[in-house]
């Protein structure tokens, strides 16, 4: 009997698996999707309990990003077990999974789904019941992302040269123009790469744009000054931050200063560290005042940015890095070396990194959607309008309180009067 089961058995497996190859093909043919047999992996693995209980298939089901296995938990087993598997389970589904647990089964959802590589820009709505900032930047497998600066004021985007930086920097600043009045918001451009926000020089809400270092530190102290202004006045009417000040019967209302620092490389020309000693305060500030920063680099190392000012910009695009340490200086984790580059980002908000893609913007569409806020502002005008630094003033040796007679800074305006032909 017993010899006839082993003649027998080699037969029973290569017919099994000749109707499992043809069922396979079958189904490729229907078009059927056919599911890697996740229970059989569990058993080559010997995942199991103590008293050799595997978890059992319950369904298979479409999710938002793919496919999802439900399967029963076994007595003594708990979600921690299946995480310990996950890296190998992700080989043998060669795609990534996330584990969750519901109502004490388990659910494993294999990612199939991919986000586009190309996502056009569209001018948001906006929600005019919310009385703070919030714009989106980007989509990803979970839906749009927004930048919430009530939440996070402040925000790093970075990323090597070519990844999307500067794309994806206006397509915020069309957004913020197009969303806030220029009563509401108020815009502060500092352009070290000199061509990459001259676009929006002459928009309403436009109040300064500088492209050199020392225009930028008395930009920075000017703000820095402001925001000292604002707190005077929260302490006067026994209030926080901006959004109560604003609640308050009869108010003037504050408006939204954005300061965007474009190449912040461009920086380290100022040797005394005078404006990065301003932004480091600004920075972990500004938030009660209504006022944020976005500064976007290539790098964000030490050698760039100041380690306390990074740490204030919560807020993390990042396009394709040059290296796994450049994506754990800005995510703490590697990842950003992988992304494919043109705008594909890892945006880390609260703790939390979410794989996008920033939406595209050509510099014609930004002129379009920008146009109607253009006004007749030469290049002389924003000149006219930066010379305020030059006199004897000087926010920021007023701010610092340097000593005015140690090392007089020499303030040149090069030409760029070249701009109002862009
Ligand atoms: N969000 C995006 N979607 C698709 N392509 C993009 C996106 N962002 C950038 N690119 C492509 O990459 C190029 C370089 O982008 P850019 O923003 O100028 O890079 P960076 O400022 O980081 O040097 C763009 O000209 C465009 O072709
Ligand atoms: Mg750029």
């Amino acid at each position: 009997m017993s010899s006839s089961k082993n003649i027998l058995n080699p037969i029973i497996d290569s017919l099994y698996d000749v109707c499992k190859t043809s069922l396979k093909a079958f189904y490729n043919l229907m078009n059927i999707e056919t599911y890697f047999d996740i229970i059989n992996f569990f058993k080559q693995v010997e995942f199991k309990n103590k008293k050799s209980m595997y978890p059992k298939l319950i369904k298979i089901y479409e999710s938002p990003k793919g496919y999802t296995y439900l399967l029963s938990c076994p007595f003594g087993l708990s979600i921690n077990d299946f995480i310990k598997v996950k890296d190998a389970l992700e080989i043998q589904l060669k795609n990534k999974i996330t584990i969750k647990e519901r109502k004490g089964y388990i659910e494993i959802e294999v990612i199939t789904k991919k986000i586009s590589n190309k996502i056009e820009y569209k001018v948001p709505k906006r929600n005019y019941n919310l009385g703070y900032i919030e714009i989106p930047i980007a989509e990803s497998l979970d839906g749009t992302v927004y930048l919430n600066l009530k939440e996070n004021p402040n925000t790093l985007i970075s990323g090597t040269t070519g990844s999307g930086k500067s794309v994806c920097s206006k397509s915020i600043l069309t957004s913020l123009v197009n969303m806030y009045s220029p009563s509401e918001l108020e815009l502060y451009l500092i352009d070290f790469k000199i061509v990459e926000l001259a676009m929006f020089r002459n928009l309403k809400h436009t109040k300064a744009y500088v492209n050199n270092v020392d225009d930028a530190k008395e930009l920075i102290a000017d703000l820095m000054i402001e925001c000292d202004k604002r707190y005077k006045e929260f302490f006067k009417y026994d209030v926080a931050n901006i959004y109560d000040y604003n609640k308050i019967p009869g108010i003037n209302k504050m408006n939204f200063k954005i300061l965007f620092i474009e190449e912040f490389i461009g920086m380290l020309e100022d040797k005394r560290k005078v404006g990065m000693t301003i932004l480091k305060k600004f920075a972990s500030l500004c938030r009660a005042c209504g006022m944020y920063l976005f500064c976007s680099m290539q790098r964000a190392d030490h050698t760039v940015i100041d380690l306390v000012l990074r740490a204030n910009l919560n807020n993390r695009i990042i396009f394709r890095v040059e290296d796994e340490a450049n994506s754990k200086l800005v995510l703490d984790s590697t990842g950003a070396e992988k992304l494919n580059g043109n705008g594909h980002a890892l945006i880390k908000m609260n703790g939390k990194i979410v794989e996008s893609q920033a939406y595209f913007i050509k510099d014609s569409q930004v002129k379009e959607y920008i146009k109607k806020y253009v006004v007749n502002k030469s290049y002389k005008d924003i000149k006219q309008a930066n010379v305020k630094y030059l006199n004897n003033t000087k926010p920021a040796d007023k701010v610092l309180n340097l000593n005015k007679d140690s090392k007089q800074q020499e303030y040149i305006l090069d030409d760029l009067s070249f701009l109002d032909n862009i």
